[in-house]
């Protein structure tokens, strides 16, 4: 996710702090920003530094902290923090952060520091269930995306009492995977709100006997990043996944291990979706046979040979159930292609043919192999429309390579 720190050297970006308990959880962010290299002020409201003090803040990003707009007034703080920022993200952005900012207030640094700001700000807002779901706080939230502020779906879980529910701030290295995309230069429109979109991560497990299986070196990273911004974006997104990486906020995640539960869950959940991004790396094989117990060696079980089988394929599965009418005639079904070029083509060329081949609306197609792509925080390759169109992604962070996806989905969808 972060690009090594000296790129991001003179990126200055500002971190604004509400006043809610998760403050705590705003110091974490404030670390990812510095060891990404990003210069960050640390602009906290007054009650913020109820919940942190300012000398965590100075210490974290190494620089000073003042809340009103009376401090350091000779370098006119309150307006100088926000026109120099290339970024200002605020977490947590409280019920009465967003009223306040939706007005156009600058009673405080923070709010004087949004108005001032003309670089993208993206706001993380934490606060009860009660308050987020409140008219008063939709209207807010309403008025900011219109406004062009990019507001986080906050996450799902514990609040601060025994309580849970919407509201949870997003985990730090959720808010960074934003912010970091937003200053490389990615957008975050709210442009998929209402849609249903199901996810696919992570590569399949089939079972050989109870401790083993047969697997792949698919991390999960990618269809995880999909799945995230798609969620950032406003679609209602179902991720079903077997990569061991946390889920991310306001996603709904189904845990599965080998092919046929992917497919079954893959198939349930597409009768009612949208758009459904097969990023998972499905075993085409698994063994004929699942041995009860452990296979041991010297015994007169040993086995010498694994016999396999073909597994179905999951995205031939989808087109055949949309051309039944068991999906919408609409629901865009994007796949993936992991290629290695050879004697008989280009990555490309096999990509086309796949596309061709499996009948899907999209293929990413990627060059694979040891050390390339899987595992790694970086991707590239090419995004292939069955009306013929070709979009080049240079390597670059898979979060970039999944915002180019979800736009070719709005593109494709429109
Ligand atoms: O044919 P290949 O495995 O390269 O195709 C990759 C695409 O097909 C991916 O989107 C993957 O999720 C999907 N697939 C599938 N079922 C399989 C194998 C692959 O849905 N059994």
């Amino acid at each position: 996710m972060t690009t090594a720190g000296d790129d991001r050297r003179g990126t200055r970006v500002v971190v604004g702090v509400g006043g809610g308990i998760a403050a705590y959880k705003t110091c974490g962010l404030i670390r990812l920003l510095t060891e990404s290299g990003c210069h960050v002020d640390v602009v906290p409201t007054a009650a913020a530094l109820k919940f942190v003090g300012a000398a965590t803040f100075e210490a974290l990003s190494g620089n000073p902290v003042s809340t009103d707009v009376f401090s350091d007034v000779p370098s006119v703080r309150h307006v100088a923090l926000g026109q120099k920022a290339d970024l200002v993200v605020v977490a947590p952005a409280t019920a009465d952060l967003l009223a306040r900012a939706a007005a156009g207030r600058a009673d405080d640094q923070l709010t004087s520091t949004l108005l001032t700001a003309r670089c993208p700000v993206l706001l993380a807002p934490a606060m009860h269930t009660e308050m987020w779901e409140h008219p008063a706080t939709r209207r807010n939230v309403d008025t900011l995306r219109v406004d062009g502020v990019h507001v986080m779906p906050p996450a799902r879980g514990r609040l601060t009492g025994a309580d849970s529910g919407a509201g949870r701030l997003p985990e730090p290295a959720d808010i960074a995977r934003l912010a970091l995309l937003l200053l490389d230069g990615g957008d975050l429109p709210w442009d998929l709100a209402g849609r249903r979109v199901v996810v696919t991560s992570g590569g399949t497990r089939e079972e050989i006997d109870p401790v083993r299986f047969l697997g792949n070196r698919s991390s999960g990273k990618q269809g995880h990043a999909i799945a995230a911004l798609a969620a950032a974006r406003g679609a209602d997104v179902t991720l079903i996944t077997s990569a061991d990486l946390p889920t991310p906020p306001a996603v709904t995640e189904i845990r599965i291990e080998s092919a046929g539960e992917l497919r079954e869950h893959t198939l349930r959940c597409a009768s009612e979706a949208d758009v459904v991004i097969k990023a998972a790396a499905v075993a085409d094989f698994r063994p004929d046979h699942v041995s009860e117990s452990k296979l041991k060696k010297g015994s007169r079980a040993e086995p010498n040979e694994i016999r396999l089988v073909r597994n179905p394929d999951i995205l031939a599965d989808l087109v055949a159930a949309r051309d039944a009418g068991q999906l919408a005639p609409t629901c865009l079904l994007v796949g993936f292609a992991a290629e290695t070029g050879d004697a008989s083509g280009s990555v490309l060329e096999h990509g086309r043919a796949k596309l061709s081949r499996k009948g899907c609306d999209l293929l990413v197609v990627n060059e694979v192999g040891r050390g390339t792509t899987f595992g790694r925080d970086d991707n590239g390759g090419w995004i292939l429309d069955s009306d013929g169109g070709e979009i080049l992604v240079e390597r670059g962070s898979k979060d970039v390579m999944a915002a180019r996806i979800l736009d070719a989905v709005v593109a494709r969808s429109r």
